[in-house]
């Protein structure tokens, strides 16, 4: 069963938000937007056409998940940019930060191409207590437990498509 925890409106507002922050630091600088494949092209996709600067756009894909899908220690390239970033000023942007292990590593990989500068949007971090050794500078919301879908985000590939973000909730009893 899904319970809906952000409706399209409040992603809006929050999208509209984030792109105000970020014209307000970017706006001469033609920076490269690094999406987190798969679950930020929906964000991405709003939140360039939010931004009203000019920017370029590339992706890349990072898993923590093997085929038995139990997430390992470190997170693996499986898909790098294509754009030569030495110089430039980057923005990664991911759908949801849970332990910051995959945002670690992506930076890692990508501070070696020795860009002139690189900053963190996340839509959703997940609200622990516990230390997370990530810096974000653009936060969308903070999410509490439970495994979200929607508006890009999938459980086994499914749900990307909704709108709105979602909670899986197990069938209560049965
Ligand atoms: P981290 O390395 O623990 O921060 O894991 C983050 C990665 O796992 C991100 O790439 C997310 O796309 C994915 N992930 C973590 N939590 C969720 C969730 O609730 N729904 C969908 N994907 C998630
Ligand atoms: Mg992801």
């Amino acid at each position: 069963m899904l319970k809906l925890i952000i409706p399209p409106e409040e992603i809006r507002i929050i999208v509209d938000r984030l792109a105000n922050e970020i014209r307000r630091d970017y706006s001469s600088k033609n920076p490269v937007l690094v999406g987190v494949l798969k679950g930020s092209f929906v964000f991405m996709a709003d939140l360039v056409r939010a931004l009203e600067i000019p920017v370029e756009v590339d992706f890349i894909c990072a898993t923590r998940y093997g085929t038995n899908e139990r997430p390992t220690k470190e997170a693996k390239v499986i898909k790098d940019i294509s754009t030569d970033v030495r110089g430039r000023d980057v923005i990664v942007f991911e759908d949801i930060i849970d332990e910051g292990k995959t945002m670690k590593a992506l930076l890692e990989h990508l501070n070696a191409k020795h860009p002139a500068s690189i900053k963190v949007c996340t839509l959703l971090l997940r609200d622990k207590k516990t230390g997370l050794d990530v810096n974000v500078d653009y936060l969308g919301t903070t999410v509490d437990e439970g495994f979200v879908v929607g508006y890009g985000l999938d459980f086994r590939e499914r749900y990307r498509h909704l709108p709105g973000l979602y909670i899986i909730e197990e069938e209560g009893g049965s």
